[in-house]
């Protein structure tokens, strides 16, 4: 079975794609009558990228949850919307059925009226991969207040800047959270992000590892027992009900942070229909979805692709998502392929570094699986490198599964630009093709359009796609000036690309300062403040380096007054502060001491040369003379890692 806006082949890809540049309205409001409204648009698109102010849906009425569960009760309530797999293979795994889900997140969206949570409330989620999760974002959506997910590896500073930024007034969380082998505690990491906090109003507690947690009288509550009382609420004569607030298209759906070239990380909003529509669309197209499949995308709710391709884009098709509480190395190497196996997945969605580390722990994990469930495979995050692609492509999909490299953002919504699975040719690198209703350029520093085929440049794009960034929470100035103002009347992505004698595209990473480490956003200057902050820490430089497995490390040039010890503590100390400040994943993977950073005479560094050093290229270090002091780049060489 398929849907009414799937593309079935290269031809209607084509003419798909050739409506959507003529007439994006008449496209997009075609693919919107397959949504549930509570009242029609009045103009699908209304739009400027200079403030930048983009309306999709204007004046609809709706709620996403209607759409992502119940209009599809009445025909699939006993489908399977939701297949938790626990970390531990040994314990019972969950199958959270569409009926299910609807109870569960009627059940919380009524925990959360009665804490006080209205329509526009910000809440804050920080657990782990647990059904819970979906229920506490979904219930948000059903309230309609504005949720940000947390990724369970930052740190309480991290959490506590964020509930700052988006003054946010309730959470959501678990005692701890299980990953592998260890157990995270989550509360504890809330406990010290809220000292301090005088906004928060309440934090509820679902129990997971039952480690002992501080419960304050008055804030803290526990999931199950607001979930128990309010199960009597929800549920009249067997018939569960929770009314979903009315919500308008452009009203924000939730925040998630992410980080950029400068400063803080910055709250990405995403409002309710775009993104709705966007995410289902994509989902659909990119990894043509059938009716009866089994997806399994094993990103973390904390990043978008779990957002979009977890829950809300699966969903809102009334799909089959698995959700994996784990890591893809514990108990070993082989768990991905148990967990394809044992619930016969038909589409795997993953990042380049799951790959690369898979590989290197050797085919013996693989075999004594059959695999033969799958259909389609997916990467995303990062840009994948030759040997994974074919590793994955011939030990994995046993050469007959397409894999559909899928370029995107935090800030995009849903996929830009991929194959389509079996409907468009992939090839290996490459993302290919624009998706309908992506409109991209390159362009030169000066911002002139790059016409023509085999040639590169900074990826930008020249029309909004329904799931476009709308603005960034509290600081819409922000929002303009980084992704509107660099080219005029263009989104800038950060990426640079090259297109293909057939128009494919090819993204080659960052062009800014954003480091892509294991498919994670780290932004460089946040990881200098997070350095500069240890005591003794004069100054420092970070930069990316290429990373067998990560993709890319984090190299630190720093400048220390003095080393406190020897210098490997000293290391595990500025490790230590960064851990604090941001996480254990902005940790570097190296910390190089230097006595001075090459800069410019107006105090710039030079990072360009700082990345040949780390990348390990200092043959030629290109022009050094506008150097303040020449002679730094001579001693940081000397002293590489
Ligand atoms: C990179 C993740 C190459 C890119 C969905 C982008 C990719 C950043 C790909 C966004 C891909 C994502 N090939 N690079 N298929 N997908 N990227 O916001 O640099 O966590 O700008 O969103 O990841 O990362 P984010």
């Amino acid at each position: 079975m398929s849907y009414p806006y799937q593309i079935k082949n290269a031809e209607e890809y084509k003419a798909a794609y050739k409506k959507s540049t003529e007439d994006p309205e008449g496209f997009w409001g075609e693919v919107a009558s397959h949504f549930q409204w509570r009242k029609p648009w009045d103009k699908v698109l209304d739009w400027n990228f200079s403030e930048p102010k983009i309306e999709w849906f204007k004046g609809a009425k709706l709620n996403i949850t209607e759409n992502c569960i119940d209009r599809h009760l009445a025909t699939m309530g006993d489908k399977p919307a939701i297949i938790w797999e626990p970390n531990n293979p040994e314990e019972r795994t969950r199958v959270v059925t569409y009926n299910r889900l609807h109870k569960r997140v009627c059940q919380f969206a009524q925990v959360l009226t009665n804490l006080g949570v209205k329509k526009g409330d910000r809440v804050c989620i920080y657990m782990g991969m647990v059904p819970e999760l979906a229920y506490a974002v979904l219930g948000c959506a059903r309230v309609g207040a504005i949720h940000s997910v947390i990724f369970g590896g930052f740190s309480a500073q991290s959490i506590a800047d964020r509930l700052y930024d988006a003054n946010a007034e309730y959470i959501v969380t678990c005692d701890g959270a299980y990953r592998g082998n260890k157990d995270i505690p989550l509360k504890s990491v809330i406990d010290d992000a809220l000292i301090g906090n005088r906004t928060v109003k309440k934090v509820i507690v679902y129990t997971r590892t039952r480690t002992p947690v501080s419960m304050l009288k008055g804030r803290d509550v526990w999931w199950e027992d607001e979930m128990e009382h309010a199960e009597q609420q929800v549920e009249k004569d067997g018939k569960v009900s929770f009314p979903a607030t009315e919500m308008d298209a452009e009203d924000p759906l939730f925040i998630l942070y992410t980080s950029g070239s400068t400063g803080k990380p910055k709250g990405v909003v995403h409002s309710c229909a775009g993104y709705m529509v966007y995410t289902a669309y994509t989902f659909v197209n990119v990894f043509q979805y059938q009716k009866e499949d089994i997806h399994f995308c094993t990103a973390d709710i904390g990043w978008i692709t779990g957002h979009s391709y977890i829950l809300y884009g699966p969903l809102s098709a009334g799909a089959t998502s698995v959700m994996f509480e784990g890591i893809p190395t514990w108990p070993d190497a082989g768990r991905f392929w148990d967990i394809i196996d044992k619930y016969k997945v038909n589409i795997l969605y993953t990042a380049p570094t799951a790959i690369r580390s898979l590989m290197g722990f050797g085919l013996g994990h693989v075999h004594g699986h059959k695999l033969d469930s799958l259909k389609v495979l997916g990467t995303v995050g990062e840009p994948i490198n030759q040997e994974a692609w074919h590793w994955y492509h011939e030990n994995i999909g046993k050469g007959k599964c397409p894999i559909v490299d899928t370029w995107w953002q935090t800030e995009t919504g849903g996929i830009l630009i991929s194959n389509m699975a079996g409907v468009t040719p992939d090839k290996p690198t490459y993302a290919t093709l624009p998706l309908p209703g992506v409109d991209p350029i390159l362009v030169d520093e000066n911002g002139k359009i790059i016409e023509g085929n085999n040639v590169s440049g900074n990826l930008c794009i020249r029309h909004p796609w329904p799931s476009v960034i709308r603005t960034t929470y509290g600081d819409h100035e922000r929002c303009r000036l980084n992704y509107f103002s660099a080219y005029p009347n263009l989104y800038f992505t950060g990426d640079g690309a090259s297109r293909d004698e057939n128009g494919n595209y090819r993204i080659t990473g960052r062009v800014d300062d954003v480091l892509n480490v294991s498919g994670h956003r780290i932004g460089t200057a946040e990881v200098e403040n997070a350095i500069n902050m240890h005591a003794g820490v004069v100054e420092s430089a970070v930069v990316g380096y290429p990373h067998d497995i990560k993709g890319q490390g984090v190299y630190a040039y720093v400048i220390y007054d003095h080393v406190h010890g020897d210098e490997n503590l000293t290391r595990q100390d500025i490790l230590q502060t960064v851990t604090r400040v941001i996480g254990p994943i902005a940790k570097p993977d190296k910390i190089q001491f230097v006595k001075g950073l090459p800069k410019t005479r107006s105090g710039k560094i030079m990072r360009r040369i700082l990345r040949k050093i780390a990348e390990g290229d200092t043959g030629n270090l290109g022009d050094t003379t506008t150097l303040l002091d020449p002679g730094v780049v001579e001693e940081i060489r000397s002293g590489k890692l």
